[in-house]
């Protein structure tokens, strides 16, 4: 296994943010040095070791820094989760519960094709709600999820209990 600590070394501490009481991950330190930046895709690829990966799907926002760059990597296509209205072709919906209120993502029908192998990757596993979607949105479209990867997990909010797959991975741990 790896040495990630480089990686949780630059990831910095805002406190209070976005509202109080939340201290925020805040991964672009981390983004800004090239060394990082490449280490980090490396070990999201990790995850992938020796599978065949067809599609690596990003989630709107943060996903999409890593997303693309993985999917080049391991040799797959790009497939972007989007916030609602982002999209302009046919799509899926999910909507999902927030703290404060409901959000919904969609995901484009023609982007991965029955039984297309996948990987989602996301920045952040926190309540485990929007990756909880982008397992739905995945699922229907008949893909095979091969395992959803995260570069921060934060543990104690137990947001795996709410995905449906054992292979989820996640570099840093809080
Ligand atoms: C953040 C983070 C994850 C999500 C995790 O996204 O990037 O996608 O929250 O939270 P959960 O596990 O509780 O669902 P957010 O939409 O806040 O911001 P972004 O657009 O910058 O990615
Ligand atoms: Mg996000």
């Amino acid at each position: 296994m790896q040495d990630y600590s480089a990686l949780r070394d630059a990831i910095r501490d805002v406190v209070d943010f976005p509202k109080e009481g939340i201290i925020f991950k805040d991964i672009m330190p981390m983004l800004a040095q090239p060394e990082l930046l490449k280490l980090s895709v490396q070990a999201f690829c990790e995850t992938a070791a020796g599978q065949k990966i067809d599609k690596v799907v990003g989630i709107d926002a943060r996903g999409f820094i890593f997303g693309s760059a993985v999917a080049m990597e391991l040799g797959a296509g790009f497939v972007p989760i989007r916030k609602k209205g982002k999209l302009p072709w046919m799509t899926n919906a999910i909507s999902y519960s927030l703290e404060y209120g409901e959000a919904t993502v969609e995901i484009h029908q023609d982007s991965i094709k029955p039984g297309e192998r996948v990987l989602i990757v996301d920045d952040l596993l926190a309540t485990g709600g929007t990756a909880a979607a982008a397992v739905s949105l995945v699922q229907s479209l008949d893909a095979d999820l091969v395992g959803i990867s995260f570069l921060i997990e934060l543990e104690f909010l137990n947001g795996r209990q709410l995905l449906p797959t054992k292979n989820i991975h996640s570099i840093i741990q809080y």
